[in-house]
């Protein structure tokens, strides 16, 4: 058996379960060296390949990346195809990778709205990974956490309505098993590219107790180096969960 969280000694336990990243500055960076923003965004496909190897060689399980939200449509159209043109690019290319690997791709978010190519090379990747237990790669595409809301809340009326779920005993359990995420853990840690501060609709719910590291670096240049930098951050901080440092000392 492959080492995974479950069997590493308990010291290593600093070790965030699951990273959430959103990746931004592609287009500043790309305006920096003069290119127009499309080269940012290939080139942010290349650091998307750094941080799977990062995760995979520091012992993160769950890494799930913002790679296109439901605010992006608004973008230029050009724009937009091109990330979707990317996207699919990354999909033919990682898919023998991510069956070498053994790593598991989920998706998170209203994938069925993405182009119809996409959908099936999701799909199909989807599938073909879904028995491989030591890494997952999330990409979180159309996503929004307002819409993920929205989409459970329609799920759970439904099934209100069919009486096969009673609204008294509606609890945070019940809903988190119909968010996109209901088969993967809380993450422990999000980090933001490009010297933002914000979570912008990513993960609301499931971040509730996430550790924040954010950077100055853009995400085109964001290396093994900087995920390290970023876990090393993490494994310095104490998480409470809303207990006393006394209460966690003596626990
Ligand atoms: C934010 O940078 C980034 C995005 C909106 C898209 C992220 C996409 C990629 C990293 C490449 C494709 C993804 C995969 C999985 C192959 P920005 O454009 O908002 O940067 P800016 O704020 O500097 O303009």
């Amino acid at each position: 058996m492959s080492e995974t969280l479950e069997t590493l000694p308990s010291t290593d336990r600093k070790v965030p379960q699951h990273v959430a990243i959103i990746m931004d500055g592609n287009g500043r960076w790309a305006r920096k060296q003069g290119l127009p923003r499309i080269e940012g965004h290939r080139r942010g496909a290349e650091s998307v390949k750094r941080a799977l190897n990062a995760a995979r060689d520091f012992g993160v399980r769950y890494l799930t990346l913002y790679a296109f939200s439901v605010e992006n449509w608004n973008r230029p159209k050009e724009e937009v195809d091109g990330l979707m043109k990317l996207l699919e690019r990354f999909l033919v290319d990682q898919h023998k990778e991510l069956m070498k690997r053994k790593i598991r791709l989920r998706v998170v978010g209203r994938y069925r709205e993405l182009p119809v190519r996409i959908q099936e090379l999701l799909q199909r990747a989807e599938a073909d990974t879904s028995d491989f237990k030591d890494q997952t790669l999330a990409l979180a595409l159309n996503y929004g956490s307002r819409t993920e809301v929205v989409d459970a809340m329609q799920a759970i009326a439904r099934a209100a309505q069919a009486g096969t779920l009673d609204p008294e005993k509606l609890d945070y359990e019940t809903l988190r098993s119909y968010l996109y995420t209901k088969d993967m853990p809380d993450p422990d840690l999000v980090i933001r590219t490009s010297g933002e501060y914000r979570l912008s609709n990513f993960l609301m719910l499931q971040a509730a107790y996430a550790e924040i590291y954010t950077t100055s670096v853009f995400w085109p240049e964001f290396t093994e180096a900087h995920f390290k930098a970023a876990l090393d951050d993490y494994a310095a901080r104490e998480r409470r969960y809303g207990k006393t440092a006394e209460q966690l000392q003596n626990a």
